[in-house]
């Protein structure tokens, strides 16, 4: 069914400009922009008008699981329960920030990207153009749209309140990605941080509900990683970032972001990249687990990537992956630097990554992937040889025990410590199969629905995040 009839739709002209940010496989993220710096004044009176009451005591209805499939705790609940209510049992107040936070900045959405028009991806809510030959759920996603998908999928989820003095969660939906990223090359910091700080104003500033816990309760979602918001002042490598993390206002938030930053970020709790489904209802769901679980996969593995020149350990082990799989006839290579197309065509990279049992996914210019959701989605068990590309990220997504959907081939230094091929045929297929059935279980928990599905009918990731927020921040009120 996946046919390549929808390469006449990629192959349009506007489209091969753009592909080199549908996935990004091949190359980096960190990107860099000369642009304008245009200093939008805002009057915050009409801002102010929204508070009035002072803020009441905590109140909060009892939380109730997402899922009722007895065999994993992480399968599509076919609910029996109105499916229009807030299942995560929290309710969450956006708020209501000038345009300039938001959707304002994609009326530049040319400059959004030093690399690429990010227009064709900021398109519909973030979901990206549709790929209508794979079906109506089917959308080409860019990798740095979680922050703008969590925000459609929330204004019409059923844990919304309008009120915020009935609300335990605060949702501060500022595109702090998009924005990093159309500012990345302004020599000056205080040039990259100034939306940030008056983000803080905002919601600081003229807020009672902040006061209430100190921003306790309150959360932002951002589509790229901890490190383009962690600028160093120790000199370094400039990537571009700014500092955003480091504010002590946003060190009292909740930070949901597609990679953290493993060992100092506290408060930062990851969030899964986006992947190309973005169905509306249970049956649609439910049809795609089902036609992953009767794949036929001939191959063992495959590898989807290009060479990264430069010695590092993140460029040799993802050449290592690369020259491993070519020399395997069990494994199927994508190699982007031989064509460009086939690695950012989604089709192709569900093709491939249907037709193999174990999908490897080396460290890119960061720890974490896009292509790892990619890989969950198609029902091929993720390899990883390092930690910190899933296991020390996904808490609230994935199971702890990370045997159970995955493969840990460790990097020691500049090499694998083992032989791909040899690891992967010492697993039994009965226990391969019990690895994918845990794998097909995960792909509703890292979904992104379509943001205009009232009736879901399953728990999709931004409910798993509600639902976590509601335990991390308001019942253990830290
Ligand atoms: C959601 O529905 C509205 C109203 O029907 C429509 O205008 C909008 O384009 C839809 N959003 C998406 C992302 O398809
Ligand atoms: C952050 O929390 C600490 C401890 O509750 C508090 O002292 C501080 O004022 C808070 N910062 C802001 C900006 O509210
Ligand atoms: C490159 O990939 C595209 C998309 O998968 C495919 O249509 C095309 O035939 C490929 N070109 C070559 C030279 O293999
Ligand atoms: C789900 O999406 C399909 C295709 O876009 C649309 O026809 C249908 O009305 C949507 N259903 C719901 C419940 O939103």
């Amino acid at each position: 069914m996946l046919t390549k009839k929808h390469n006449k739709f990629l192959d349009g002209k506007h489209f091969h400009n753009l592909k080199s940010t549908v996935i990004n496989y091949g190359h980096g993220s960190i990107t860099l922009s000369l642009s304008l710096f245009i200093l939008f004044c805002f009057s915050s009176l009409l801002f102010f008008g929204i508070w009035q009451q002072p803020p009441p005591p905590l109140r909060r209805m009892p939380l109730r699981p997402l899922s009722t499939t007895p065999s994993t705790n992480y399968g599509v609940a076919v609910v029996s329960t109105p499916p229009t209510e807030c299942r995560a049992g929290v309710s969450v107040y956006i708020y209501d920030l000038p345009p300039e936070f938001n959707i304002g900045l994609l009326e530049d959405c040319q400059h959004l990207n030093r690399f690429a028009n990010m227009c064709p991806y900021v398109a519909n809510r973030g979901l990206g153009q549709p790929l209508p030959s794979l079906g109506p759920a089917w959308f080409a996603t860019n990798q740095f749209t979680s922050e703008m998908l969590f925000h459609a999928r929330l204004e019409g989820h059923p844990c919304r309140t309008h009120d915020p003095a009935r609300a335990d969660l605060f949702y501060v939906p500022f595109y702090g990605g998009l924005h990093m990223s159309s500012k990345s090359r302004e020599p000056d910091p205080a040039v990259r941080d100034a939306l940030a700080v008056r983000m803080v104003e905002h919601v600081v500033g003229l807020s009672p509900w902040w006061q209430r816990r100190r921003g306790r309760d309150h959360f932002i979602t951002l589509g790229r990683t901890a490190w383009d918001f962690m600028r160093k002042s120790d000199g370094g490598l400039d990537i571009g970032a700014n500092a955003l993390l480091h504010m002590p206002a946003v060190k009292n938030m909740s930070v949901l972001v597609v990679e953290r930053q493993p060992w100092t970020g506290k408060n930062q709790h990851g969030l899964p990249y986006p992947s190309y489904f973005h169905p509306n209802t249970s049956g649609e769901m439910l049809t795609w687990q089902e036609k992953m679980r009767r794949s036929k996969r001939p191959y063992l593995f495959s590898f989807i990537g290009k060479a990264r020149k430069g010695g590092e350990a993140m460029a040799a082990i993802r050449n290592e992956m690369m020259r491993q799989c070519e020399a395997s006839p069990r494994c199927e290579l994508v190699n982007c630097a031989a064509n460009e197309s086939s690695c950012h065509d989604p089709a192709e990279v569900l093709r491939v990554m249907t037709r193999s049992e174990f999908c490897l996914q080396a460290p890119g210019d960061s720890f974490t992937r896009r292509s790892t959701f990619d890989s969950l989605l198609a029902g091929c068990i993720p390899v990883f040889s390092s930690r910190h590309t899933c296991y020390t990220q996904y808490a609230w997504f994935l199971p702890e025990d990370w045997r159970s959907y995955s493969v840990f081939i460790e990097a020691d230094g500049l090499k694998l410590t083992k032989k791909i091929e040899d690891e992967l045929m010492k697993i039994t297929p009965e226990r391969r199969e019990k690895m994918r059935s845990e794998v097909i279980g995960l792909i509703p928990r890292v979904t992104y629905a379509h943001p205009n599905g009232t009736r879901l009918g399953f728990g999709d990731a931004v409910d798993v995040a509600l639902e976590a927020l509601g335990k991390h921040i308001v019942d253990k009120s830290i």
